[in-house]
């Protein structure tokens, strides 16, 4: 076989977004309020604090209910990505963008999650997004569910605890497969579907106090069975509407170090890393890996599943697997070490490691490890949606200088070409994300990832303005030259 030189040809590179955290327009045009319209920015909180951020309480979604008008829920507002999405498609085809990342809020198609038919006004969006995105020969890949369910589903079942959400949202998958499927041949069902253990809320609308007393962890566990099984028959969908397209599965990849060779390390870390394996094994294997399952039993946790589920999940398994790889982490056996932040997760502090301004440690090698990794156990293609750093970027006549951006990806980018290289199929790369956008863990805007500034704070003051960043015109180049040209 002939060693692969660089990344193959036609490979996909892009950028990646998500409805909420740029759309803004919450209530415009039939939209209904999801989750993340009713998460609050808190100034006040340890950005480490990600149970404070992200965590919710029925007086706090009827807070925000009964203020429309409030500017302290920067998810309502985004980038305006809604009405200024021209623009900024143009800016992406401007860096050479063969593939740009989108999620469809649901609430936008279905108000409530419960309607049997479409706002055909939230339709035109998207049909308008994707030929637009046609027109510039940039392949949609799409998200299903990525933080952004009707609140609705929340409020009147608990979210995905409920398995009647089940049906809601293959209705809303067949939709968006009868509609948009001739404009759409990527897609992915749900994003980091590990999170709802780190943020039950934003992941699939589950409030503590509607979980019956002292069995929150068995409800959790209970809702992402309801998404595993909703996740295949939306997959078992795809494959009857849109004969061709292909459907992944995405993984917050949270690869994990032992902090020392000593066994008590060693065995902790791989029970971390089964576990950060266990959602991909499900939807790519179409079964529950044994011990998991025994590891719940032993922890008094039963899934209850019903008649064909297992079958469901057997049969509708992934095309390929994508992930997001922002840091690694470090696990001991030990209580009481010092903790870094990660993606809406602590881990011990990795002294062979710098961080970012946020505490995320960054390690591309650590990216290479998980492409090897992944590939080896799957051997299924594997697209790479979300890599990137949030950093404080000043502006300074009129320019943004963010070498640390340039040096990030580039490290990242260099490992990902070796795994390539080392033999590992990889269909692309969409960074997080391509324009500066409102947090998901932290509602902040002032942590920003892209390579175009905009221009507004956290309290949502600015002009909205897009500027190209330095690390825009290297993107641009990398892109040009599939890869090669990094310096
Ligand atoms: C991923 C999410 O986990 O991390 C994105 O899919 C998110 O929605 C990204 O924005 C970065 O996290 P944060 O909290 O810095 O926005």
């Amino acid at each position: 076989m002939m060693k692969q030189q660089g990344f193959p040809e036609g490979f996909l590179w892009g950028g990646a977004l998500a409805a909420n955290q740029v759309e803004g327009a919450w209530n415009q045009d039939g939209k209904g309020p999801s989750v993340a319209d009713v998460v609050a920015y808190k100034p006040h909180l340890d950005v480490k604090d990600y149970a404070g951020h992200m965590g919710i309480t029925l007086a706090d979604v009827h807070a925000a209910l009964a203020e429309p008008a409030s500017n302290c829920y920067p998810k309502r507002r985004g980038i305006d990505f809604y009405h200024r999405y021209q623009g900024d498609l143009a800016l992406f085809a401007e860096m050479g963008f063969k593939v740009l990342r989108v999620s469809i809020a649901w609430s936008r198609l279905f108000p409530t999650g419960e309607e049997q038919e479409p706002n055909e006004e939230g339709i035109a969006f998207y049909s308008n997004l994707f030929s637009d995105m046609q027109r510039l020969k940039i392949e949609p890949l799409v998200t299903l569910s990525h933080y952004e369910m009707p609140l609705a589903l929340s409020l009147n079942y608990n979210g995905w605890v409920d398995r009647r959400v089940v049906d809601h949202f293959v209705r809303f998958a067949r939709v968006c497969f009868e509609r948009f499927g001739g404009k759409v041949k990527y897609w992915l069902t749900f994003n980091e579907i590990d999170s709802i253990h780190r943020h039950p809320f934003t992941t699939a609308g589950i409030i503590p106090e509607q979980c019956t007393p002292g069995k929150e962890r068995q409800e959790i566990y209970q809702a992402l069975h309801h998404q595993f099984v909703a996740s295949a028959l939306a997959t078992a969908e795809l494959r009857r509407l849109v004969p061709g397209a292909q459907m992944g599965c995405m993984l917050t990849k949270l690869t994990t170090y032992p902090n020392t060779c000593r066994p008590q390390d060693v065995e902790k870390t791989l029970w971390k890393n089964l576990e950060n394996h266990f959602y991909a094994d499900v939807q790519v294997f179409g079964e529950y890996p044994p011990l998991i399952l025994s590891d719940l039993a032993r922890r008094g946790i039963h899934i209850h599943m019903q008649e064909g589920d297992l079958d469901t999940l057997r049969q509708h398994t992934v095309d390929f697997v994508s992930f997001s790889y922002y840091m690694s982490l470090t696990e001991s056996a030990d209580d009481g070490l010092e903790k870094s932040a990660g993606n809406t997760i602590l881990g011990v502090k990795n002294p062979y490691l710098p961080a970012t301004d946020w505490g995320w440690q960054i390690d591309p090698l650590g990216l290479r490890i998980s492409l090897l990794e992944l590939y080896d156990r799957y051997r299924k293609p594997l697209f790479i949606v979300e890599n990137g750093m949030g950093a404080r970027d000043e502006v300074v006549d009129g320019k943004v200088h963010d070498p640390y951006r340039i040096d990030y990806f580039r490290a990242h980018i260099r490992e990902m070409r070796t795994a390539v290289e080392l033999g590992v199929e990889l269909m692309g790369y969409t960074s997080w994300a391509p324009i500066d956008l409102i947090s998901a863990g932290t509602s902040q805007m002032s942590k920003r990832y892209g390579f175009i500034y905009v221009d507004q704070d956290d309290e949502g003051n600015g002009t909205l303005a897009r500027l190209r960043k330095d690390s825009f015109y290297w993107y641009r180049k990398v892109i040009a030259s599939n890869g090669a040209d990094l310096e």
